[in-house]
């Protein structure tokens, strides 16, 4: 069984993704930290975001047990992940890594903004969380502030704006629902009150 959840940026699916696979025994990958750990490495080295071939070099030599580090969730290290997410052969070389987490036994829950499209596009769920860009502002805002960060919510409003646009309007891979995907709100949902939406959307489903 695998469930594809996508959706913007801050729209809570990372957090749904790990109760999802908490309840149902299943692996999780939030897949926008591949893309952010890309981002991070190139931002240490001082390289330049836009130098294709070094991202994709980067992309061929990740280490997953460094997936965990939390400098990865940090806004800056997200735009950059959303910059050199645009890059086609960045993508392709992160295809066959998602695709064999997917697949492994028992069961796999992925999130990111190409799951349900393009990396598993059989996935037996496919989810589309969406949430008004206030509140994922506000939410995000809290999480940094929880990590000693210093976050205005009105640039974390304008960031993610940004990366919203970004992220739908690249020609690869751009986020969007798939045909068959069911769209959760997530707006005015509690964490518990979303989960229990999902696992609803994932039982209709079985
Ligand atoms: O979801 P998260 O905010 O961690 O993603 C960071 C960035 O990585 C996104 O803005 C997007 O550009 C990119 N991403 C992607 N495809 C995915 C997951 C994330 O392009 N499957």
């Amino acid at each position: 069984m695998i469930i594809a959840i996508d959706g913007p940026a801050a729209s809570g699916k990372g957090t749904l993704g790990k109760r999802l696979a908490h309840h149902y025994g299943y692996r999780h990958l939030d897949t926008g930290v591949i893309y952010r750990a890309v981002a991070y490495a190139m931002i240490a080295m001082g390289a330049d975001l836009n130098d294709e071939a070094l991202a994709v070099a980067v992309a061929l030599e990740l280490d997953p047990e460094k997936f965990g580090n939390p400098i990865l969730k940090t806004q800056k290290v997200g735009e950059g992940a959303s910059v050199v997410s645009a890059f086609p052969k960045v993508r392709e070389a992160l295809v066959n890594f998602q695709r064999q987490f997917a697949a492994d036994p028992p069961g796999a829950v992925l999130d990111g903004r190409d799951i349900g499209t393009v990396i598993c596009p059989d996935a037996d769920v496919k989810i589309f969380v969406v949430a008004d860009p206030r509140v994922r502002a506000r939410r995000r805002t809290l999480e940094a502030r929880a990590r000693g960060e210093d976050a205005d919510e009105e640039a974390v409003l304008a960031d993610i704006l940004k990366r919203d646009e970004r992220d739908k309007n690249r020609t690869v891979a751009p986020l969007r629902p798939a045909a068959d995907a069911h769209t959760l709100d997530n707006s005015n949902l509690d964490i518990e009150a979303g989960v229990r939406a999902a696992i609803a959307i994932v039982e209709a489903a079985r």
